[in-house]
């Protein structure tokens, strides 16, 4: 509903536009994570990609606005559809509290948007009186669809911003003011040698969340993201599973490499993390990360970056909503041994 709470009606992530140079590893890769290629766009080259509630667009264009975000930034994510009640009076809400309206000419697809993080851009996406989705109604069926089985990812957890020194609260303003995001979290982040600050949002309606990194140096891994990027953007994507391990073991073979994590971390995390009901060999051997507290807790595994200077993280969660902020320690530690590695730090 809208409401002050939720000043343009914001019910979830309807999809996520993807772009690049080249499409096929974006295509390879969507299918390794088990997403199923089902339909495409009448007279653009945009296809659609589908698991559970995890809907993708790979936008191929090679005129228009996907195409311009493609070769500024290389394999990107160019837009958002975030799902409304009424397409329409969330655009005319988003700008009388300040958003600017993307022109029509400079859109890929009808819906109306807005500007976002680093100019992609923001579509708002109301539900069809007829029930159809969008992919049903304004996509065609492929002659040979690719189904992939599923590899039990259910939605999009959250997405996380990285921008630059100082843009902090400039992006935080732009979610809280414009959309209602409230601040759940704060993090303060220290490496042995780098560091970051983050806030993390919740969207209004409770569905996602967006955590923004901002670097405290020029040398850290958000700081070398936005270089590689060229300017602010999603630094990951978290899929929800309700069961890591078993979409680990299908996973298995992908070629889809995860970060390496200190080979202490197990010795101790059972005990800072109690209750965890799945096998703990299992979840040693997959490298999964572990954090909670009296509650509940939650288990996270990321991807190396896959999509330019972009990684995915798995999670799932158990009576627990944070971020493993217990392990960011041990994830900072694995990206400055990798940075050293390379010679950035
Ligand atoms: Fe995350």
């Amino acid at each position: 509903m809208i409401s002050p709470s939720n000043p343009v009606g914001l019910t979830g992530i309807e999809f996520t536009e993807f772009c690049g140079p080249s499409l096929e590893s974006l295509d390879a890769l969507f299918l390794s994570f088990g997403f199923s290629k089902l339909r495409r766009h009448p007279s653009k080259a945009i296809s659609y990609y589908r698991q559970n509630d995890i809907h993708f667009l790979l936008n191929g264009e090679r005129a228009g606005h996907s195409a311009q975000f493609a070769r500024r930034h290389g394999p990107s994510i160019s837009a958002m559809g975030w799902r409304v009640e009424n397409a329409a009076a969330a655009l005319a809400a988003a700008v009388a509290r300040g958003a600017v309206a993307v022109p029509e000419a400079m859109k890929d697809h009808p819906y109306p948007a807005v500007w976002g993080i680093g100019e992609s851009l923001i579509y708002f996406i109301e539900p069809n009186p007829a029930g159809a989705s969008i992919y049903e109604r304004d996509f065609v069926a492929l002659d040979a669809p690719v189904i992939q089985p599923d590899k039990g990812f259910l939605t999009v957890d959250h997405l996380t911003n990285n921008v630059p020194p100082g843009e902090q609260d400039k992006w935080a303003a732009f979610y809280k003011g414009i959309f209602g995001f409230t601040e759940v979290r704060y993090f303060d982040i220290q490496g042995a040698k780098t560091g970051l600050t983050s806030f993390a949002l919740r969207s209004p309606d409770g569905s996602f969340c967006i955590p923004i990194n901002q670097p405290k140096d020029d040398k850290d891994q958000i700081a070398e993201y936005l270089r590689e990027y060229k300017g602010p953007g999603v630094q990951h994507l978290a899929f929800l599973t309700n069961d890591i391990l078993g979409s680990l073991d299908q996973l298995q073979g992908s070629g889809i490499e995860t970060l390496e994590i200190d080979e202490d971390y197990y010795a101790e995390v059972f005990d800072r993390v109690q209750g965890v009901r799945e096998d703990h060999a299992r979840i040693q051997q997959h490298q999964v990360l572990v954090d909670g507290d009296e509650q509940g807790y939650l288990l996270q595994i990321f991807t190396k970056n896959i999509i330019g200077p972009i990684f995915i993280e798995i999670i799932q969660r158990s009576n627990n909503l944070g971020f493993g902020e217990g392990n960011f320690g041990a994830l900072f530690r694995s990206l400055e041994k990798d940075q050293e590695r390379r010679g950035v730090i």
